[in-house]
């Protein structure tokens, strides 16, 4: 039977500043070169794997809900995907397609799985997905149509990484029920430590991150020991956005292994990650 198939996952970083260095070319720059470097290998292994989808885990910081009105989880259902400024003095990104058939296929069977997402059927997407998909697909035109997935990492209470973890994984069954020949990516945005405001503004712990990307991939339960409140200790007031890299965790299915690692300090005020991952199902590896 045609089944959508998860081939893979993608972590990044989605920070503003790197709107501004694409802007300006300024990949060969000596502040950005060790960071746009580990885009090469996405590169490479996108143009083998060819993705027709991208499942996209990120939070919004303002742009589309705010503080009054905040879903812990939100799914875009739409066709296509707008951007505003939202005040960053970057280029507002081209809109990106979306698959609205595969987005009430997810809500169905996130529904019926106990995970009652709030239905977009109109949503702006904000930096976290624009700077990543510049940086993934970074040609004139996107390969790809795209699932947001919204995560609230902004307002607490948080959900916690054992709940993104779980989200990962109905979004991962809901996928391969999907009876479409599609080549799925899944994406986490965000991170890794960092904290933007008050007396730790700055504040970046590599060892920390070290461990959390040795973790995710084949154990990425004992990260879900950590309280959000222990997560912000050590990884920073904005470091919980590595819930965007759980849920991407978990949606991968099958034997996940790193294909790829990219660690750079700091871009702006983050600790800078971006990683592939394989996911492998067990009938593959044993047509392999
Ligand atoms: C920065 C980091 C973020 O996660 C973000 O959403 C905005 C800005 C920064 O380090 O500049
Ligand atoms: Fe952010």
């Amino acid at each position: 039977m045609i089944m959508a198939q998860i081939i893979g996952g993608i972590g990044t970083t989605h920070v503003p500043a790197i709107g501004k260095a694409i802007a300006e070319k300024k990949h060969d720059d000596p502040y950005w070169k060790p960071f746009f470097k580990g885009f090469d290998f996405v590169h490479y292994w996108l143009a083998r794997t060819k993705p027709d989808v991208a499942v996209v885990f990120y939070n919004d910081h303002g742009l589309n809900f705010f503080l009054d009105k905040l879903p812990t989880f939100a799914i875009g259902a739409a066709n296509e995907y707008g951007s505003e400024d939202e005040g960053w003095g970057i280029p507002v990104s081209r809109p990106v397609p979306g698959d609205a058939a595969l987005s009430w296929h997810l809500i169905n069977a996130l529904v019926a799985d106990e995970f009652d997402l709030t239905m977009c059927q109109e949503m702006l997407i904000d930096h976290a997905v624009t700077i990543p998909m510049a940086l993934i697909w970074p040609g004139p035109s996107w390969p790809v149509r795209i699932v947001p997935i919204e995560i609230n990492t902004v307002q607490h209470p948080l959900p916690t990484l054992a709940r993104c973890f779980k989200l990962g994984r109905a979004i991962g069954r809901a996928l391969e029920s999907y009876q479409h020949d599609l080549r799925v990516v899944v994406v986490g945005t965000g991170g890794l430590s960092h904290q933007l405001d008050g007396a730790r503004a700055g504040f970046i712990n590599k060892p920390f991150d070290e461990l959390c990307l040795d973790k995710i991939v084949g154990e990425p339960e004992a990260l879900t020991r950590y309280s959000i409140h222990e997560w912000v200790e050590q990884s920073g007031s904005q470091g919980v956005e590595f819930l965007n890299w759980m849920a991407m965790r978990g949606a991968m299915t099958g034997r996940v292994s790193e294909l790829n690692r990219n660690y750079h300090i700091p871009i702006s005020n983050t600790a800078a990650a971006t990683v592939v991952y394989d996911n492998q199902k067990a009938a593959e590896r044993k047509a392999a």
